[in-house]
C-alpha cells in the first residue's frame, strides 16, 4: 500500500514555491530515484579532501528530502552507496562512507520524524559491518509509523545483484511448488526484487552529468524518465528536485504505446 503523503508546501523556500506553482499537481510523480554523484569533483574543485564531498552530499540528502515530504512525495529512493563502490574504493574512503551514513542516521531522526519520513533501504545491507546494520534497523524502526515520504537509501546495491538475488528466491519458491520455467511471469520476478512494495521510478535523476545508469534498478527503471543535470550532488538542493519535475512534466510517457495524459498514467 502507497503512503499518504500530506502537502506542507507553506514550508517551502519562496524560491521553491515559484517553481512548484508552474507544476501541474495532478502529474506529480510517484516515485523519484536519484543518482547521486560528483561529490569528489566537487571536493576536488574546491581543493578540498574527497570526504568532504560525502559530508556535504549527506547535507543535499536531508534537504531533499524534506522538500520531496513537504510536497508529498511518496516514494524517494537514492543511491548511496553501490555494490562497486565497496568493493572498488579504496577502504579509507569506504570506512568513511560507513561513518558518516551511521552519523547522517543519527543527527537526522529526528528530522526525519518532524517531516514524517519513513526509511527503509534496500541492496545487500546484512554485508555491511555489524554497527552500521544495527543504526540502519533503529532508524527504519523508530519512522516505521510514519506515513508521509518513504526514503529508501540504496546500500550496498547493486541492480546485476539485485536480479540474482530475486532469482534464487524465485527459484526455490518454484522448486517448492513443483513449477516449470514455462510458468515465470514478469509479476514473479517483480514479486522477488528488493522494491516489491513499491511501484517503479517515473523519474531517475542523475547528478553530475554522467549519461550512465551505474547498475541503478535496471529492471524497474524499464519506462522510467531520464533528467540528468550537470550540477554537482552538493550543490543539488529541493529546488533542482522540483525543476526536475518540471521537466518530467513537459514529457510525453508512451509506454511503447500511444501517447497517455499524465493523469491516466
Ligand atoms: C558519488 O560521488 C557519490 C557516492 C559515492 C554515493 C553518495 C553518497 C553520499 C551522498 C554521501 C552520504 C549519503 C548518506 C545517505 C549519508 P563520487 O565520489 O563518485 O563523486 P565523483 O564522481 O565526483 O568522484
Amino acid at each position: 500500500m502507497y503512503s499518504v503523503a500530506t502537502l506542507r508546501i507553506d514550508e517551502l523556500t519562496a524560491e521553491e514555491r515559484a517553481v512548484y506553482a508552474t507544476l501541474k499537481p495532478g502529474c506529480l510523480p510517484q516515485h523519484v530515484a536519484i543518482i547521486m554523484d560528483g561529490n569528489g569533483r566537487w571536493a576536488g574543485r574546491r581543493s578540498l579532501k574527497r570526504f568532504l564531498g560525502h559530508q556535504q552530499g549527506a547535507e543535499s540528502v536531508q534537504l531533499v528530502t524534506e522538500t520531496a515530504s513537504r510536497i508529498g512525495l511518496p516514494w524517494l529512493t537514492l543511491y548511496a552507496f553501490s555494490l562497486e563502490n565497496n568493493l572498488r574504493r579504496p577502504r579509507a574512503e569506504v570506512n568513511f562512507l560507513m561513518r558518516l551514513l551511521k552519523s547522517y542516521l543519527e543527527s537526522n531522526l529526528q528530522r526525519m520524524m518532524d517531516n514524517n519520513v519513513r526509511m527503509k533501504y534496500i541492496g545487500r545491507t546484512h554485508d555491511l559491518p555489524a554497527e552500521v546494520q544495527e543504526k540502519m534497523r533503529w532508524a527504519e524502526e523508530a519512522t516505521a509509523g510514519n506515513t508521509g515520504t518513504t526514503l529508501t537509501l540504496a546500500l550496498n546495491y547493486g541492480g546485476r545483484s539485485e536480479l540474482v538475488d530475486a532469482f534464487r528466491r524465485l527459484a526455490t519458491e518454484m522448486k517448492q511448488k513443483h513449477q516449470s520455467a514455462e510458468q515465470i511471469t514478469e509479476e514473479d520476478i517483480h514479486r522477488h526484487l528488493y522494491t516489491a512494495h513499491m511501484p517503479d521510478p517515473d523519474l531517475l535523476i542523475r547528478t553530475s552529468g554522467e549519461m550512465r545508469i551505474s547498475n541503478f534498478l535496471p529492471w524497474q527503471i524499464a519506462y522510467t524518465e531520464i533528467f540528468v543535470t550537470e550540477r554537482l550532488w552538493p550543490d543539488f538542493r529541493g529546488i533542482h528536485l522540483l525543476e526536475a519535475i518540471a521537466d518530467y512534466q513537459q514529457r510525453e510517457r508512451r509506454y511503447g504505446g500511444l501517447g497517455e495524459d499524465c493523469g491516466d498514467a
